[in-house]
């Protein structure tokens, strides 16, 4: 019967290149072996202790970052963290006519299930959901220790189920793996299993931290919360990343552990703690500014290439990613907060704020945003929804904060100026 299923195994060829490039690294590790200066192993599961553990003494922190986007980017697949409808009608995709997915509550959790000519053929668990939702969640399901990204994704801008990012049209894909680089952005800690400590294929299921959690920017923090705890009068803070005190650099660097785009790894999974240098975890050739000047950087999660190569990066001093993002708030739409943020390094009493696109200083004060980081289309999350042969793709903000005439002419503000 299964047999009969008829499952697409497009991803072979993928899979071998990433075991001779993943090989070639091993065996560039084992030369640098001498030189090497960061601490390439891993830190254990019982190196953290949870977000749960800071709240006692950390209460206004944690209640914002419960709220955040990092917080929420992984979470075990419960419903309540599902933004897709699983009520008949809804829960389903059809890739053509004899192949449709369904959506599916059951006792033993939800599933993805597939279905040809009418026929229930598998039936897959949601385990893990991947993304808050603000443009889509991904999901995994665990087969053993190994970990598999499941065919649909929801789509948040169409509020649909779609086929997820990268798949092929018409085509059910179950075997696509989650790799450990996938997991290092989206969730604190994995436990990986096996000898492969760079690229670890198997996972213990039990020891994952997940999202983007505060151990993740201020380091494994189980010794710091015995510490506090046994010496409640000692007011200052041991065994714990200070992320404020960082260099610049290593400020950076831990934003673009995950907002740096595709870097390679040169030592073990989740070695990269808060306070090294990528340069000591990561070959990085990507992050050039010919590449941002060539279009070759996608919008999605390379904010830092992006930022690195505009003028207002270059030519301050001190710009980080926290000039303008509060680490623990959720800010997704706050024009006006943003606007204040670009205004307190650029005058608007400035002469060239009399320039004919500024002419509405009142208006412009309130969205500096959607004319010099205007949404744009991402090139790598595009998703194919049923029926259309053309895919969609997710509008990400750009962080190359620049001149866009065309941009200009769209906006609103410019209309009301202009016309
Ligand atoms: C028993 C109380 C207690 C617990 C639990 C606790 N902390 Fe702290 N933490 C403190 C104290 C005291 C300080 C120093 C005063 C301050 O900065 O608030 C501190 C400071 C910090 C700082 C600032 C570091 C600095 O140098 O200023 C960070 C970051 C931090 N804690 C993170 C965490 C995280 C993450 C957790 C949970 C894994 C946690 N804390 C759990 C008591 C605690
Ligand atoms: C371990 C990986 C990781 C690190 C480290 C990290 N981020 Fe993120 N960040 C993510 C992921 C994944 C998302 C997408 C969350 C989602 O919507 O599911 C995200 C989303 C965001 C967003 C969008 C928030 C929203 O409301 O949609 C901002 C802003 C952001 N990160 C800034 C930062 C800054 C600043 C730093 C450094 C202090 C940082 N990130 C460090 C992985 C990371
Ligand atoms: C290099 C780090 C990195 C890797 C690897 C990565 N992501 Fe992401 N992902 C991000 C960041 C950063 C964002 C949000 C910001 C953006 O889109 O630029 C994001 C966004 C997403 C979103 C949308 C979240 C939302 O709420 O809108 C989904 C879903 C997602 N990723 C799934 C995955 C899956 C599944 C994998 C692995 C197969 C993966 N990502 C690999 C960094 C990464
Ligand atoms: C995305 C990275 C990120 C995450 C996640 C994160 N922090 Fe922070 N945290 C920072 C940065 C960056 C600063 C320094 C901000 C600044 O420059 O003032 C900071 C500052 C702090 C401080 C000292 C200043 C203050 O605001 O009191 C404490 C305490 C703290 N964080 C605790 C936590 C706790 C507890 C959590 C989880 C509930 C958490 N952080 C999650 C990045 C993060
Ligand atoms: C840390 C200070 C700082 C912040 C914050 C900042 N800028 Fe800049 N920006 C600069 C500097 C310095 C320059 C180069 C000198 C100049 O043109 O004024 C610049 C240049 C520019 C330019 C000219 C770009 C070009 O290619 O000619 C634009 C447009 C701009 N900024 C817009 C913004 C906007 C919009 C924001 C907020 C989202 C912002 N800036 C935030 C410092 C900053
Ligand atoms: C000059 C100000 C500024 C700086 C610096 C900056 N950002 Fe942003 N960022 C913004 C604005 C404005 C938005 C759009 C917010 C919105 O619409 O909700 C944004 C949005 C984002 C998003 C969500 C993108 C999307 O479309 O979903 C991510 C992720 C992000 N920033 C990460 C970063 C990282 C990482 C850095 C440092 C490398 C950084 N930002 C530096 C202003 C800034
Ligand atoms: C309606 C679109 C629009 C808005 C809103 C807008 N700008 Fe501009 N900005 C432009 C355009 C277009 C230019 C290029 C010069 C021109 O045509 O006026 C420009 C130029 C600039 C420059 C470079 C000036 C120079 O001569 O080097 C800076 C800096 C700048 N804007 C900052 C801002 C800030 C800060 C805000 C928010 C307070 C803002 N802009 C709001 C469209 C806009």
């Amino acid at each position: 019967m299964r047999k009969k299923l008829i499952v697409y195994l497009f991803y072979r060829r993928t899979v071998r290149l990433l075991l001779v490039t993943a090989v070639s690294i091993f065996l560039l590790v084992r030369c640098m072996s001498d030189t090497a200066v960061a601490d390439n192993a891993a830190p254990s599961f019982s190196d953290f202790a949870g977000s749960d553990k800071c709240m006692s003494c950390h209460q206004a922190v944690y209640d914002a970052h419960i709220k955040s986007a990092h917080y929420l980017t992984a979470k075990p697949a419960e419903e309540k963290w599902i933004h897709g409808s699983f009520e008949k009608g809804k829960n389903t995709y059809a890739y053509s006519e004899l192949i449709r997915l369904f959506m599916e509550r059951r006792d033993s959790g939800l599933f993805q299930v597939v279905h040809y000519k009418g026929e229930e053929k598998k039936a897959m668990r949601f385990d893990m959901v991947i993304g808050s939702g603000a443009k889509g969640q991904s999901f995994v399901t665990f087969r053993g220790d190994r970990f598999y990204q499941l065919p649909i994704t929801f789509f948040t801008a169409a509020n649909l189920w779609s086929n997820s990012p990268g798949y092929p049209a018409g085509k059910v894909v179950i075997d696509k793996p989650i790799t450990a680089r996938c997991l290092e952005c989206h969730v604190t800690y994995a436990e990986g299993i096996g000898d492969n400590k760079m690229e670890p294929v198997s996972f213990n299921r039990q020891n994952i931290i997940y999202g983007v959690d505060c151990e993740k920017c201020h380091g494994p923090a189980a010794k710091h919360v015995t510490y506090q705890t046994e010496n409640p009068t000692d007011t200052a803070a041991k065994f714990i990343v200070n992320t404020a005190s960082l260099s610049r650099q290593q400020q950076l660097d831990l934003c673009a552990l995950c907002h740096g785009g595709r870097i390679d790894k040169v030592t073990a999974s989740f070695s990269y703690t808060a306070g090294d240098l990528l340069s000591d975890h990561f070959k990085i050739d990507t992050l050039n500014d010919e590449a941002v000047n060539n279009g070759n950087i996608d919008v999605h999660g390379n904010q830092y290439g992006l930022m690195r190569a505009s003028k207002c990066f270059r030519m301050s001093s001190t710009m980080t990613c926290n000039t303008c993002h509060s680490p623990h708030e959720n800010e997704r739409g706050r024009k006006e907060l943003f606007s204040q943020k670009c205004i307190s390094c650029h005058a608007v009493t400035d002469s060239k704020f009399n320039s004919p696109s500024h002419k509405n200083v009142q208006m412009i004060t309130n969205n500096c945003i959607d004319c010099h980081m205007p949404a744009q289309p991402s090139k790598a999350i595009t998703v194919f929804l049923e029926g259309e042969e053309v895919p969609r793709a997710s509008l990400v903000r750009s962080h190359f904060i620049g001149i866009y005439p065309e941009e200009t002419k769209r906006t609103a503000v410019h209309k009301k100026t202009m016309y």
